[in-house]
């Protein structure tokens, strides 16, 4: 894959650009990563590739122009206040967040959001048009830019298009709830593959594509990374697929094996008083996750005098996300209220139960706290993938550590000697943490061996082979 003179041969679209532009203050501006599991996985594999990135700089009103970073082309688009308002925390995270993860939250329909997304979908497509170079492939990124596909086919048909769910593809029975629906399939029926986390996503968009568009589509069942559905639109051939994502897992490993991360990993532990066990969450600050889940099960396990806080402490870090969103403000409270509540009561000076951080760290940071922490809880009421899970277990070199995952993150179904519990079911989650808490380390040992036989062989570059190989795109990799 490379940059031609006359366009980039290979170019990825997604609402955010792999770096935010962040305002300081005293005025000045600096790049920042991206936050969120699209920007963890593909980051790697694109800066070891060539191409080009068109996406969103992160803040509103920002005129900038394309630039290079570290080998890669970034196309910036701009949204207006008004637009970030209405397409992305509007119609993109008030709209279709809550109503693919299984309606946790009351999705709203508002016209004018739609009417917004549509404009701004037009605008990434055109922004792609013109970077694209002639016969490219294009890759467009998840739910946020569902409308692209199609909108870029219009302009070339030249191009080969793909396109990539992140999150979960909800059940037919709420999709259907939405006034746009017909729309939303169209959409992305003008990619030439369309691509979700699980068999289950592909074979829902199989049926809307008969339900809503009228479509023949194939009636077999869609496998993991084989057996993609085909379904013929006009004269071109669609293919609609499962390919779960996955992490830079050697990456991953390197940090964790390093000196300086097993160091500031003890020094982690000392600071925290040296417990006998330490349960970590990492999460961006969404109702999705689950976080309350987990407190409220500690809490209780302490109240109920199964867990010692003496001997127990959990650390949450939290990444502030999509803060002007009503749910997540609601949200937020909540959770900062549990906090309070668990380390007042059961807390002491200088030792309580959770250390919650509403911050991001950095990967050696991350690295180090999960080489750290005794267990690691992730507890999504939904979730299309999870990449936090796989990332612990990477950075298990050790095959020490035990991992609680919920069985409604896409994950599940790779990471099944994780200890797996339905988040709905507290009796069940306080039972596995303490079941992790207690683990005999041959157990231990050897379920995080087989985690990892997992998570090292199906890392984020298989998951971009498999995707670009079945677009008929040359990876070179
Ligand atoms: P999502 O895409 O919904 O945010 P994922 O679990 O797929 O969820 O990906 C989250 C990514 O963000 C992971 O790579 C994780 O390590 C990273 N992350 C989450 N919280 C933090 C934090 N507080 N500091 C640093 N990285 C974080
Ligand atoms: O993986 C889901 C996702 O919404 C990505 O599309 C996004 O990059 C990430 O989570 C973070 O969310 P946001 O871009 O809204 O901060």
């Amino acid at each position: 894959m490379d940059i031609g003179e006359n366009g980039a041969e290979f170019v990825v679209v997604a609402n955010r650009l792999p770096v935010d532009l962040e305002r300081l203050p005293d005025g000045t501006e600096r790049w920042k990563h991206s936050p969120g599991g699209l920007v963890s996985a593909l980051e790697p594999f694109l800066r070891s590739h060539s191409g080009a990135w068109v996406g969103w700089p992160g803040i509103a009103d920002a005129e900038v122009a394309p630039f290079e970073d570290d080998g890669l082309l970034l196309h910036p688009v701009e949204l207006s206040a008004r637009e970030v308002e209405d397409y992305y925390e509007g119609f993109s995270n008030g709209t279709l967040w809550p109503l693919y993860h299984d309606v946790v939250a009351q999705p709203a329909f508002h016209r004018h959001w739609w009417n917004t997304y549509v404009r701004v979908n037009q605008r990434f497509a055109d922004a792609t048009a013109k970077v694209a170079a002639q016969g490219a492939t294009v890759w467009v990124q998840d739910y946020q830019l569902q409308l692209v596909p199609a909108m870029l086919r219009e302009q070339r048909p030249d191009l080969k298009i793909g396109f990539f769910l992140h999150i979960p593809f909800p059940p037919v029975e709420l999709f259907m709830q939405l006034p746009w629906r017909t729309e939303i399939i169209r959409g992305l029926l003008g990619a030439d593959l369309v691509g979700f986390h699980r068999p289950g996503g592909a074979q829902n968009f199989l049926w809307l594509a008969r339900r809503l568009v009228g479509l023949e589509p194939s009636r077999g069942t869609v496998g993991v990374r084989t057996r993609p559905g085909v379904v013929q639109v006009g004269d071109r051939t669609v293919r609609v697929g499962a390919f779960p994502i996955s992490i830079d897992s050697a990456g991953l490993d390197a940090v964790a094996r390093r000196k300086e991360t097993q160091a500031r990993a003890r020094q982690i532990r000392e600071d925290l008083g040296n417990p006998k066990r330490i349960l970590l969450g990492v999460d961006r600050l969404d109702y999705t996750k689950g976080i309350d889940v987990r407190i409220r099960a500690l809490y209780e396990l302490i109240a109920d005098g199964r867990v010692d806080p003496e001997d127990v402490t959990m650390i949450q870090l939290a990444t502030p996300s999509r803060e002007r969103v009503d749910h997540y403000k609601t949200m937020r409270q909540d959770i900062e209220q549990s906090v309070g509540r668990i380390n007042g009561e059961f807390g002491r000076v200088g030792k309580p139960v959770v250390h919650y951080l509403h911050q991001s760290v950095n990967r050696e940071e991350l690295v180090a706290f999960m080489s750290a922490a005794d267990v690691m809880v992730v507890t999504p009421v939904r979730d299309g993938m999870n990449l936090v899970c796989k990332e612990y277990v990477a950075c298990r070199y050790d095959l020490g550590g035990a991992l609680v995952l919920s069985e409604f993150a896409g994950a599940a179904a790779e990471l099944t000697s994780a200890f797996l519990v339905n988040p709905h079911d507290l009796d069940g989650v306080k039972n596995a943490l303490q079941a992790a808490l207690d683990i005999d380390p041959a157990e231990g040992r050897r379920r995080m061996r087989a985690l990892r036989r997992q998570v090292l062989t199906h890392d984020v570059d298989r998951w971009a082979r498999s995707f670009l190989e079945a677009l008929g795109t040359q990876t070179s990799v």
